[in-house]
């Protein structure tokens, strides 16, 4: 492969599928690479699109985050339907949120008036109104929050549309591993390591490559395959998931403090659709959802857990999310076992992802979005392109991390 790219993509999940796919769109000649796209945190995700019951509403950036891209997924749902041919299961019916004891319902009273001030939909219910909504909730329920502004969508559906969108817009997969990134210049030469974020290395820049060539400064060129081949590239966008941090030949500066948190998911079958709305509640301390497909899967999740880069499934997890599930929708035991499922999510040192151009030239990032990756895959196409507004690009910027001490010396 001789070509030169203008933009290569490492990590074929629902973020660089994204990335790429838009960049393809915009007439940009681009690739993915990736051994097996849409097999990681992607695959095991819920697909739910809900800002406000995803983040705890203390992290205000996070939730700015989640509702610009909230915001743009209807359109990015519509255009990748029709460039992927595959209906993405879209669905905006809101989120039931649901209490049993006293301090719960305190809990949703609080986030009612949260969810009211930011003007989105809301509605208190009591525990009967709730079951009115959804009939199939335990009778212990005792009161609930619809945010009716929440959507969700099925994010195997969305990974397999943007392959094939990638590929009508012109983009190429690559299915190989990536052996390392390749680089020209040195760390330290002329201007000096870690400019500070300017107009150069700035959010908004298309290409990153700069002028920092000339200066012998060092900056990433393309990457090499394990089958040994180079591809250059003017940019490199690292979207690596979980992985990110790992690769070999990434400058130290610009290695994203990423780190694996693992979720186990159920999929489970029913012969009708036995919900309607997404519905979510916190059972022994722990978050539960279960998210409802149009074909009548209904998907639990999910467990958080710090293991490293461990993907197996657990009784003691499956065990959880069965016991939690059932005290909300008891009638969840009488389904069948479809699927289940690990994946380990990006998480950073502070819940925000990482996007846009690092302190290297030619290397940007689109990782680090945790429990929002499907969620936040249109707006991170958009900073990738430089397309949105600063304030959103400065709260992404890896530049805010630089001169911290580094991922692998914390791990
Ligand atoms: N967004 C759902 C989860 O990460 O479990």
């Amino acid at each position: 492969m001789s070509h030169h790219f203008d933009a290569l993509v490492i990590g074929g999940g629902v973020v660089g599928l994204s990335v790429a796919w838009r960049a393809a769109r915009r007439g940009m000649k681009v690739a993915v690479i990736d051994p097996a796209p849409a097999s990681g945190a992607s695959h095991a995700a819920a697909g739910m699109l809900a800002p406000v019951s995803e983040v705890t509403y203390t992290e205000e950036p996070l939730l700015r985050l989640g509702l610009a891209s909230l915001a743009r997924w209807p359109a990015f749902a519509a255009e990748l339907a029709e460039d992927g041919g595959l209906d993405l299961d879209y669905r905006a019916d809101g989120t039931l949120d649901v209490a049993f004891g006293a301090d719960d319902l305190a809990a949703l009273d609080e986030l009612a008036s949260f969810v009211e001030k930011l003007g989105l939909p809301a509605e208190r219910l009591t525990g009967r109104e709730c079951r009115r909504l959804e009939p199939m909730l335990a009778p212990s329920v005792r009161g609930g929050l619809l945010a009716g502004g929440d959507a969700w969508v099925d994010p195997r559906r969305v990974t397999r549309a943007l392959l094939t969108a990638l590929e009508r817009r012109g983009g190429a997969l690559v299915r190989c591993r990536v052996a390392g990134l390749e680089t020209a210049g040195e760390r330290g030469a002329a201007t000096g390591a870690g400019p500070a974020p300017g107009p150069a290395a700035g959010p908004g820049a298309g290409s990153d490559a700069g002028g920092a060539a000339e200066a012998g400064v060092l900056r990433v060129t393309g990457v090499r395959l394990a089958t040994g081949e180079t591809v250059a590239a003017s940019r490199v966008i690292l979207a690596a998931g979980a992985w990110s941090g790992t690769l070999e030949g990434l400058p130290p500066e610009a290695a994203p403090p990423v780190r694996p948190i693992k979720g186990q998911i159920m999929r489970l079958r029913s012969p009708s659709p036995m919900l309607r709305h997404c519905v979510r509640g916190v059972v022994h301390g722990s978050p539960v959802y279960l998210v409802p497909r149009g074909d009548g899967e209904v998907v639990v999740g999910a467990t958080q857990e710090e293991m490293g880069f461990d993907t197996r499934v657990t009784a003691g997890g499956l065990w959880e999310l069965l016991r939690d599930a059932r005290e909300l929708v008891p009638g969840v035991t009488e389904l069948e076992v479809a699927d289940v499922v690990a994946g380990l999510r990006p998480g950073t040192p502070d819940n925000l992802p990482l996007v846009g151009p690092t302190s290297v030239p030619g290397l940007s990032l689109a990782t680090g979005h945790h429990r929002g990756g499907v969620l936040l895959a249109p707006l991170t196409a958009e900073l990738c392109l430089g397309e949105t507004d600063e304030e959103l690009s400065t709260i992404c910027s890896p530049l805010r991390f630089h001169g911290q001490p580094r991922f692998q010396e914390r791990r």
